[in-house]
């Protein structure tokens, strides 16, 4: 059977797996190994361009990272993907495979805070210019447009707020104006929706969230067709070197035989959790795209499939100390920075992640101080709820 033509639950098992040669282990060993012993005439062929199947210098290529990038490339859709030690490894590297001093970058309103600060402070440095939208219509994008704009980049479910974009008429734009589109896929993973498909170009992960989805891997992706791999390969790639160990790949692996349950789970316990944080007298609003109050409700239900992902914000009645007196009443979520992982983590924009933005650049983006944004776990919603609900008690 062709494996692409395999389900998504088929491929998150099987893709990218490749039992042993020499003793049949299923879960394919890991290849920690910095260096590979091969013959001159490989050596030849590998310098002619024929790479496929030698590996040289583990910043180059390694085994285990090849079944990591197979497995993602399979449920993205994509031809190719390549791993990278951070998601911040993995934005600046795609990024800069096409965008170079003198450049133009036009971005959705809202990122994550590492993305905003490496488009403010470090591309600025190395003269390209980041125009962030308000909104990302075809008529503000033409009228952002410069002669020297390169990329369009954008997350599926923006981070922290959870606002939806339409992302359809955004890479139809940049096919249209031959600008190079890029989709950070974290929140909504290749299970609830796969830009590729839908025209993106490339797509960014931070690997440390659910796509590994177990808290002990730090990682990242990108997923594009072969001939932009091949391009930062060769160039950003090879020099920067931004490779993952083994040890992260391997775990990445293990992570994503699970992701269709993972996600599954954490959409079910999320949306329980929205409905019930919106009828709670102590909470002012609920940001979640699966409610039906959600600004974008109708755009993601027509947008993503299986789901609405597992992020649920909220601003409790209060102030920016009213939601510190909730977070330091919980018992079962942990205070953290980070999402995707299987136990309920929480945290604070305003006060954690955003906390080094300007406070006008917090409150343009929409991100208020008794804001809280839960990474809802795979615990038992009841649980969650409980915590909560005594948590809030508090103000
Ligand atoms: C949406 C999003 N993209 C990228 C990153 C950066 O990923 P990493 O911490 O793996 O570098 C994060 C981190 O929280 C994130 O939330």
């Amino acid at each position: 059977m062709d494996k692409k033509a395999m389900k998504f639950a088929t491929r998150a098992v099987h893709a990218g797996q490749h039992p042993d040669h020499e003793t049949g282990a299923l879960v394919s060993p890991m290849f920690l190994t910095s260096t590979f012993v091969f013959t001159p005439e490989k050596m030849e062929r590998y310098m002619n361009g024929d790479k496929e199947g030698i590996f040289t210098y583990g910043r180059s290529r390694n085994p285990t990272q090849n079944m990591f990038q197979e497995k993602i490339a399979s449920l993205e859709g994509a031809e190719m993907a390549l791993a990278t030690a951070s998601g911040m490894a993995a934005i600046s590297t795609a990024l800069l495979g096409c965008v170079h001093a003198g450049d133009h970058i036009i971005a959705c309103k809202t990122v994550y805070g590492g993305t905003f600060a490496l488009f403010t402070s470090i591309f600025p440095e190395l003269n390209i210019d980041v125009t962030f939208l308000p909104e990302m219509t075809t008529e503000a994008l033409d009228a952002a447009k410069r002669p020297n704009t390169k990329a369009v980049y954008m997350e599926t479910i923006l981070n922290p707020t959870l606002e939806v974009l339409d992302l359809q008429p955004v890479f139809d734009w940049a096919r249209e104006n031959k600008v190079r589109s890029f989709v950070d896929n974290t929140f909504t993973t290749p299970y609830l929706y796969r830009p590729i498909e839908h025209g993106a170009d490339v797509v960014v992960h931070s690997t440390t969230k659910y796509i590994n989805g177990h808290g002990d891997h730090i990682g990242g992706a990108i997923a594009c067709d072969a001939a932009y791999q091949e391009k930062l390969r060769s160039s950003v790639y090879q020099e920067f070197g931004p490779v993952p160990s083994p040890f992260a790949c391997w775990l990445g692996l293990r992570g994503l035989k699970t992701l269709h349950l993972r996600m599954r789970g954490h959409c079910e316990n999320a949306q329980k959790l929205a409905e019930w944080l919106e009828q709670h007298p102590k909470v002012e609003s609920v940001s979640y795209p699966g409610l039906k109050s959600h600004p974008q409700h109708e755009i993601a239900a027509r947008q993503f499939e299986n789901g609405f992902g597992g992020m649920v914000g909220f601003c409790v009645k209060g102030g920016i100390r009213e939601a510190q007196k909730v977070i330091n009443k919980l018992n079962l979520a942990y205070y953290a920075v980070s999402l995707g992982d299987l136990d309920t983590l929480v945290e604070q924009p305003a006060t954690m992640t955003h906390g080094k933005m300007a406070p006008e650049d917090r409150a343009a983006m929409g991100i208020q101080d008794s804001y809280i944004r839960l990474s809802v776990g795979v615990e038992d919603v009841e649980d969650i709820i409980a915590d909560i609900d005594q948590a809030l008690a508090e103000i």
